[in-house]
């Protein structure tokens, strides 16, 4: 029987990657969006990928939403905790707002979601929780005391969900992308990227987002089952943790 997947800002970036090679390799795959409608809408007809419509960053909503997925899909096996922003700026220049905004969607949405799923993959004795953090959580990076703190948050949330769940059959991972040829990256200013981010880049490129959606997919597959509380960097050699 096919595995059903959700990946959360599954329709765009490195998550509509991720959705479109859960879907190539059998999974049944339900991705989530929060705002840009046009986008969803297009991801769908391109791809046939269900997509569903809430906030990652609200508890109640990810019970009703992952609610509705199994309705339609069955029961989740696979949780790809993809969803993120940034709000890059100054620690001396960040607001309150910047700094929740940034938490509530990069780590808190990960309790909101796989708190929702964690007790039917251990009662079925099969489950993959794959989280997307970030070289910039392992490392730090300059502008982005909150984007850091929520991604090396996504790193401890992972070791202790792999260990609280090594015996029932779930695996918990996390991937460190490095610099991803998407929005979010094109949004870094022009001169920094080219000054003082791609020179720090050995493979002399940025990554493109189906790098990051192969090593999801091999997570999430029966192949990984070894694999659990792991950290897996996908940098082009930028940060050797
Ligand atoms: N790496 C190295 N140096 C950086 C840097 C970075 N990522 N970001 C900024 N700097 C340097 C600038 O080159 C500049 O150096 P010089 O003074 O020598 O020219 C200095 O810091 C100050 O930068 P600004 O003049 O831009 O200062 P600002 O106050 O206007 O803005 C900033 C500061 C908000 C940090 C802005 O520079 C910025 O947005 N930088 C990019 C931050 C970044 O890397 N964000 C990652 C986004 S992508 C992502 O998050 C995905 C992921 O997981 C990797």
């Amino acid at each position: 029987m096919a595995r059903v997947a959700i990946v959360t800002g599954g329709t765009r970036g490195i998550g509509a990657a991720i959705s479109k090679a859960l879907k190539a390799d059998g999974f049944k795959v339900a991705a989530v969006y929060r705002g840009d409608d046009a986008a969803a809408a297009a991801f769908k007809a391109e791809t046939g990928v269900a997509v569903h419509k809430w906030d990652v960053s609200d508890f109640a909503a990810c019970a009703a939403g992952v609610k509705a997925v199994e309705a339609e899909l069955g029961a989740v096996d696979t949780l790809v905790n993809n969803a993120g922003i940034t709000r890059d700026t100054m620690l001396h220049k960040m607001t309150f707002e910047q700094w929740k905004a940034v938490i509530d969607v990069n780590l808190n949405s990960l309790f909101n979601m796989t708190r929702q799923v964690i007790e039917g993959m251990r009662e079925r004795g099969f489950g993959r929780v794959i989280s997307i953090s970030s070289i910039n959580g392992q490392k730090g990076q300059m502008g982005q005391a909150n984007y850091s703190a929520s991604k090396a948050g996504d790193i401890g949330f992972t070791k202790a969900v792999a260990l609280e769940n090594a015996r029932k059959g779930v695996t918990a991972n996390v991937i460190c992308p490095g610099y991803i040829e998407t929005d979010m990256v094109k949004a870094v200013p022009k001169d920094v990227l080219e000054k003082s981010i791609l020179p720090l880049i050995p493979v002399g490129r940025l990554g493109q987002p189906e790098e990051i959606a192969r090593c999801v997919a091999f997570l999430a597959s029966d192949a990984a089952g070894f694999i659990t509380g792991a950290t897996l960097s996908a940098n082009g050699g930028q940060y050797l943790a």
